[in-house]
Formats: structure tokens, sequence, C-alpha cells
């Protein structure tokens, strides 16, 4: 059983979360029997999961790189998750040491463990924000407070927006986070899609469901309706190990395997 504090009793073990299975699936040790019982039948509809998430995590690597090299010093992770070494920070401020970071979570587990998010270099900053992206005003009046939003800055909504259902106004919440962001900041999300295999989809969004879990997978066409108004960069949105510039991991994948995760990096003019 993992260690959990502080606040070990705001985490509910008798369902299963995201973040919870995200991390086993990771091969992670912070989750309980109920993630580990969900993320084995996810695997059993769909058995590239485990590389999606490890190319997932690529994706978020390459992309701070490129961020980091391309001159941004400030960092905005919503949907964090369990940190997983290298965490974002580590990546943007092994570059730039002087790079802050906000991180923020809905999940209590992941306050837990955000010690580890919060070791940074003396040049830089990294802050944890435990607040749901539903509530993008006070995310960005909080970060605000660490951030500077008159500069660039990227923000990740890395394998997030896939919770998020349409009704509780996905896109109407991205559009005020990259409103509030200056000219020349950035946007990287990927998304779980069931484009190429509705039928494992649907049966992946029933499991989640039935864990009390919103699970909305989205076509390519309506992931990229999150970028509207940005400028590509790079590969634009593709599936996540076709995502270029630089992604090496892409030899994790077995001939003919699918991932089922978008990812797209673009700019604010
Ligand atoms: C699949 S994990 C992704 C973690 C990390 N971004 C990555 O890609 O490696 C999704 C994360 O989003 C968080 N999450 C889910 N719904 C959220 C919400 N409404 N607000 C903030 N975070 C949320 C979960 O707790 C989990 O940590």
């Amino acid at each position: 059983m993992p260690e959990l504090e502080p606040g070990p009793s705001r985490i509910d073990t008798s369902r299963p979360h995201p973040a919870r299975v995200y991390d086993y699936i990771l091969g992670g040790k912070n989750n309980y029997p109920v993630d580990e019982e969900l993320a084995k039948r996810v695997l059993a509809i769909d058995p590239t999961v485990t590389t999606s998430a490890r190319t997932n995590r690529a994706f978020m690597r390459h992309a701070t790189e490129w961020l980091a090299r391309a001159g941004i010093r400030q960092y905005l992770d919503i949907g964090t998750g369990i940190p997983t070494e290298p965490n974002l920070h580590q990546i943007a401020q092994a570059i730039a040491p002087d790079a802050r970071i906000v991180y923020t979570d809905n999940d209590p587990i992941v306050l837990c463990h955000a010690e580890a998010l919060l070791r940074s270099t003396p040049q830089g900053l990294t802050h944890y924000l435990e607040a749901d992206v539903r509530d993008p005003d006070r995310i960005v009046q909080q970060a605000g407070e660490v951030l500077d939003f008159g500069e660039p800055i990227a923000l990740s909504l890395i394998s997030l927006m896939h919770f998020i259902d349409d009704g509780d106004g996905a896109y109407d919440l991205v559009r005020r986070l990259v409103e509030a962001l200056a000219p020349g900041s950035h946007l990287v999300l990927s998304h779980a899609t069931a484009d190429g295999d509705a039928q494992a989809g649907e049966e992946v969004v029933a499991l989640y469901r039935r864990s009390g879990v919103t699970l909305r997978p989205r076509s390519h066409a309506e992931v990229a309706r999150f970028f509207e108004g940005l400028e590509p960069v790079g590969s634009g949105l593709v599936r996540v190990s076709d995502w270029r510039p630089d992604i090496a991991e892409s030899t994790l994948l077995t001939d003919g395997e699918q991932v089922t995760v978008y990812a797209g990096l673009a700019r604010k003019p």
C-alpha cells in the first residue's frame, strides 16, 4: 500500500481515480486495487494503452524541451498527475534554470506527492495549486500570483480534456485559459481518441462510467477545435507517436500499433 500524506483521509480508495489508474499503467506504485482493476480491464480491451501513456509522457518531455529552447520561461501545467520522473519542471529547468512552473490537479493524491514537484532550482520556482480545470478563472487568478500573464506562458493540458464533457464547457474553458495568455504563449495538448476503433472506445467509456469517471474520447476534428485561433507548431495535431520535431520514443511502437492519443503544440499569435 502506498504511503499517503498529508491528508490521507481525503483519498477515496473505494473507486478508481484517473491519476492513479494512469500511474498504474505507467508502472507506478501510487495506486490502489480499484485502480489496478480498472486499468487491467481497459488494457484487456485496448492493449495499446501502455504505449499510448508512455508515448504521451515522451510528448510532454519533447514539447517542454522545444519550448524551453524556444525561450519559454513560464509553464502552467493543468492535470499534472502523480509525479513521474522526469517531471515537467526538471525538463524545463535543465535547459532554463530560471523557469517558473505552476502545477495544478484536482485529485488530492497529487497533493500528497507534490513535494516531488516542488524541488525547484534556486534560480527558478515551482508551485502547486489544487484546483479544477472547470474553474479556469480561479486557476488564472491564483497562478497569476506566481506567473506573469503579461509574458508568454506554455499552458499544458496533457491527457486531461478527455475527462471533461462537452456539457461541462470543455471548449469554453480552454478558450478562457488561452484568452488569459499573452501573445507568444503556447498550448500543449494531448487527448484520447476512439478514431480507428469506435467499439473499443465505447467499451472503455462504459467501463469508466460504471466506475463513476467521465471519459470523453474525441475525434481528430473535435480535438482540433481546442486549437482554434492558434498557429500549429511542427507536425500539427497528429497521433502522439507521430508528433515531431524530435520524438525519439517512436521505437516504443510495435509494427502496426496505433496509439489512441492525439497531440499538438500551437502558438498564440
Ligand atoms: C491521465 S492523467 C495525465 C497526467 C499528466 N498530465 C500526463 O499526461 O502525464 C490526467 C490527470 O488529470 C487530472 N484531472 C482529471 N480531471 C481534472 C479536473 N477536472 N481538473 C484538474 N485535473 C483533473 C487527474 O487527476 C490526473 O492527474
